[in-house]
């Protein structure tokens, strides 16, 4: 791709920097106007490149090189992939919340990276509207990267060898700084493309027998009975799974409201104990609050509602929902057919649906035809990459 410095070296001197600034965006206007060559996503919108962070392919293995890198936190442990592992659908599959720095808690599960360039909205919340700007939520949180500042991760990056020339070659000749670190974490993110399922080929590539009878009948119910294309949308173009959307559907309320009286405890190996909830406040920390989309608007219409997660590649980042609670596909299916749990604030698009057996099946089995046909390469690219000690 070209890039901005190559025209500026090639201008012949004299010429108006109202004229480059004109070529310069042109240059910039024909790259967002091409789509990509993105064979990898097939039932894909176009992606979106913000006009000021081009990709290019120094700049995406410079942010290759920093999500793997776990020098990027104080103690030398803690990268990106930590929790957002490849081989584990680029989230984590043992950890219903994520677990940070010197074992600290987090209070959510870990979503996927997969297609996340396509996110209107990033987190549980949608508090951040850029992936060049998101990064600084875990580099910095005390419970996730742990790092003091902006400035103490730049001068870590700064000091260390191996990215002696790196940012200056991705970034026409400017070193490392929080923007330059922002701008090429999210370029690796933008490539992280799972598109061309069998869904894909199926509704988009004209592949009638790309889907089996079965998994045809799931999607039928996917987009009738069961309704759950009024918030995971599917378009006649492409689809993306999510209206970017958020609603309630009763378990953040849930997790808040309806403690257990009484939680069966292991106190060693195998030993359990039936404990009741006040003994247990005595001695555990309290549960975590959390009120969803409220945190960020204060709209007490908001409280407990959770962003719309596509639900591309679902088969391979369990656990689901914003707190992991749920392990299986089924359990999710059988969360909706019973019309989510009740309360004051719960999406007026949730009701119990009479599902039977069969349906539930395929609804399931639809589900897991999304998965993208790039992953197993993607994961394959990403451990190619030296990450650092
Ligand atoms: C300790 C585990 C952990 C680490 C380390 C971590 N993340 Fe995450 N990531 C999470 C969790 C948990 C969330 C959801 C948090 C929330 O919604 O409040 C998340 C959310 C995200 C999202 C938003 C996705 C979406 O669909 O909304 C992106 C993008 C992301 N992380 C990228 C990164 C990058 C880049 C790094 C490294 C700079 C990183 N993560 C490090 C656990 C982690
Ligand atoms: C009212 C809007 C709405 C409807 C209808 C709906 N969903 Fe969801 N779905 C959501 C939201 C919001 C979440 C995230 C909830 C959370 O994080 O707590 C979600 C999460 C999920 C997840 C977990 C994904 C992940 O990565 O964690 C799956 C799977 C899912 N939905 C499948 C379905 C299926 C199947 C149906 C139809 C039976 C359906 N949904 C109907 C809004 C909806």
């Amino acid at each position: 791709m070209t890039s901005a410095r190559w025209s500026w070296r090639r201008m012949p001197a004299g010429v108006s920097v109202v004229v480059v600034l004109a070529a310069l965006l042109a240059l910039v206007a024909c790259e967002r106007a091409a789509a990509p060559d993105h064979s990898a996503a097939l039932g894909l919108p176009p992606l979106a490149v913000p006009a000021d962070n081009p990709l290019t392919p120094a700049k995406v293995a410079l942010g290759r090189k920093l999500f793997f890198d776990r020098r990027l936190s104080p103690n030398r442990t803690m990268s990106c992939a930590m929790c957002h592992v490849p081989e584990q659908g680029f989230t984590a599959h043992e950890l219903a919340t994520s677990v940070g720095i010197q074992g600290r808690s987090v209070r959510r599960n870990a979503p996927s990276v997969l297609n996340v360039a396509w996110q209107k909205r990033l987190f549980h919340d949608g508090r951040e509207i850029t992936l060049e700007d998101q990064i600084w939520g875990p580099l910095l949180s005390a419970n996730e990267m742990g790092n003091p500042s902006m400035g103490y991760v730049v001068e870590r990056v700064r000091g260390i060898e191996d990215y002696a020339g790196l940012f200056e070659a991705a970034f026409g000749g400017e070193g490392a700084s929080a923007g330059r670190i922002g701008a090429a974490i999210a370029s690796y993110e933008r490539t992280l493309t799972a598109g061309d399922s069998r869904f894909d080929r199926w509704r988009y590539g004209g592949e009638r027998s790309a889907l089996t009878a079965l998994e045809q009948r799931g999607f039928k119910l996917f987009s009738g009975k069961a309704r759950c294309v009024s918030c995971h949308s599917v378009g006649e173009r492409d689809a993306l799974f999510t209206d970017h959307g958020f609603h309630n559907t009763g378990i953040g309320w849930a997790r808040t409201y309806l403690t257990p009286e009484r939680t069966r405890v292991e106190l060693a190996p195998g030993v359990y104990a039936e404990i009741d909830r006040r003994t247990l406040a005595t001695f555990s920390e309290p549960s975590v609050r959390d009120l969803g989309r409220y945190e960020i608007t204060l709209d007490p219409r908001d409280r407990w509602a959770y962003k719309t997660p596509s639900l591309r590649n679902v088969a391979l980042t369990a656990p689901y929902m914003h707190d992991g609670s749920f392990a299986t596909l089924e359990s999710v299916i059988e969360f909706y057919d019973r019309g989510g749990i009740d309360n004051p604030d719960k999406s007026a698009l949730l009701a119990p649906l009479g599902l039977t057996g069969e349906e539930r099946a395929a609804l399931a089995a639809f589900l897991r035809t999304l998965t993208g046909s790039a992953v197993a390469a993607l994961v394959e690219e990403a451990r190619r990459t030296p990450s650092g000690r």
